[in-house]
């Protein structure tokens, strides 16, 4: 399996709860390496934009309004096959069908704030990460 890259976010309800190094934590545990990161809040047109494919949806509007309620931290992981292992760290959008163990069912409460986003797929991983990061921006390692 070759090395792969996906996105992540640490939602605001994570990052409101403190947890954003327990989160970092179970990343680098499972072999994901950390190679590019930064804190910001986002702006409506920001988080209108990167969920886009969304945006037909009822919840759309609500989700756009949590994810611009606080900072929230943007990553990009690094491993063999990031894009899986990391929604299998994240477990299932809705954390009380999350499985034990996983980050949303230790630290999200609900389907809307549920502490993380990861990429479904390396072809949106990809957009997702030229979304926040210029090339320059992330830092691979051997
Ligand atoms: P989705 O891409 O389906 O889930 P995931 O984050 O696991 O890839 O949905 C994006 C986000 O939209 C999800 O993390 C939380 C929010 N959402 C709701 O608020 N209500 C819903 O019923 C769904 C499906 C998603
Ligand atoms: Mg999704």
């Amino acid at each position: 399996m070759a090395t792969e890259r996906t996105f992540s976010i640490v939602k605001p309800d994570a990052v409101a709860k403190n947890v954003i190094g327990e989160i970092y934590s179970r990343f680098e545990k499972s072999g994901l390496r950390i190679i590019a990161a930064k804190m910001l809040h986002l702006t409506q047109e920001q988080a209108e934009g990167f969920y886009a494919e969304h945006k037909e949806r009822p919840f759309f509007p609500d989700l756009v309004a949590f994810m611009t309620s606080g900072p929230v931290v943007v990553q990009v992981l690094e491993g063999e096959n990031a894009v899986a292992k990391n929604r299998e760290l994240m477990g299932a959008t809705n954390p009380k069908e999350a499985e034990k163990g996983t980050i949303r069912a230790d630290f999200a409460q609900s389907i809307d704030a549920n502490a993380v986003h990861g990429s479904d797929a390396p072809e949106s991983a990809a957009r997702e990460i030229a979304y926040f990061f210029d090339d320059k921006e992330i830092c691979p390692r051997g």
